[in-house]
């Protein structure tokens, strides 16, 4: 599938997907979360694709919120309809097998940041700037960002950015809990790939059921978390990456995954 909007890039099992409409910070229009939908869907059917980095085109932004310009004429109907699109992409970044990092390269605003809240984990730029500004909009925000930020950092931290409509830098984010790391602005995507490399080398049905655990788990009772955990660690034993890894480990040689 062709995409207006999305540049898409992959290398050994890692793609970069990089939003890509500089000349509005990267805005978030009905028609980019439905090629990011597309996308996302096909990448995670793709098994040649382990890890998939998101990033936002040119120096500025990652993305500056949804398209303000377009949301102004959006009816309440209309307006519904676009908030339970943007969050079945988060839920869907949620529900792949695949891990997916935000590298935030400028400004995570509104939409932007809902989507980088979706991901695995967020690596900032010193560029990075966080923020909900929806209240000076008149509105909240409408991609789950207030329930994944509550749930990550805690509901107090979370009432005072969303409350306050104020912009945090990334050594911020960082001390918050909502960036795991934070790098030069060039340093940003060749450490984001780094990582993604160190996952894709592990055994892809690991990590796949690791994230189903952790995601899965969060709306559970930490008991039925454990068993569902329980359940997962149970069934790779069914698999050849089990037996690769574990073998390759008393054989005292590097596993060679095939993520079955
Ligand atoms: N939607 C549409 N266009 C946007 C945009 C957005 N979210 N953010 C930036 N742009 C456009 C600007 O209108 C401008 O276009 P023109 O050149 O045609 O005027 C261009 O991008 C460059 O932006 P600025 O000139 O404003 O750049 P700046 O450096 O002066 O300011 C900024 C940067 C602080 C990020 C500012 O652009 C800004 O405040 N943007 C809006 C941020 C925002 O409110 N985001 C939340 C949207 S609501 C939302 O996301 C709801 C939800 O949860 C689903």
């Amino acid at each position: 599938m062709e995409f207006k909007n999305l540049l898409i890039e992959s290398s050994d099992g890692i793609t970069t997907l990089t939003i890509n409409r500089p000349q509005v910070l990267n805005a978030l229009n009905s028609d980019v979360v439905r090629e990011l939908e597309c996308a996302l869907y096909e990448l995670d059917l793709d098994a040649a694709v382990k890890v998939v980095v998101v990033t936002g085109a040119g120096e500025k932004a990652f993305v500056a919120g949804a398209d303000i310009k377009e949301m102004s004429e959006l009816t309440s109907f209309e307006a519904h309809e676009f908030a339970r699109r943007g969050q079945r992409l988060m839920l869907l970044i949620n529900r792949m097998r695949k891990p997916v990092i935000a590298a935030v390269n400028g400004y995570a605003l509104g939409g932007g940041l809902e989507l980088a809240l979706a991901c695995d984990f967020i690596y900032a730029s010193e560029k990075g700037k966080f923020g909900f500004p929806e209240v000076g909009l008149g509105v909240i925000p409408g991609f789950g960002g207030t329930q994944n930020l509550a749930r990550l950092i805690g509901p107090n931290k979370a009432n005072e950015l969303v409350f306050s409509g104020r912009i945090i830098s990334a050594a911020k984010a960082h001390a918050w809990g909502m960036v795991n790391e934070v790098f030069a602005q060039e340093e940003l995507l060749p450490k984001a790939l780094e990582t993604a490399r160190e996952i894709a080398g592990k055994g892809a049905l690991g990590v796949a059921y690791a994230k189903d655990a952790i995601v899965s788990g969060l709306s559970m009772t930490k008991e039925d978390g454990c068993r569902y955990e329980a359940s997962l660690f149970g069934v790779l034993f069914a698999t050849g990456d089990q037996r690769e890894g574990m073998g390759a480990f008393l054989e005292k040689r590097t596993a060679e995954f095939k993520g079955k």
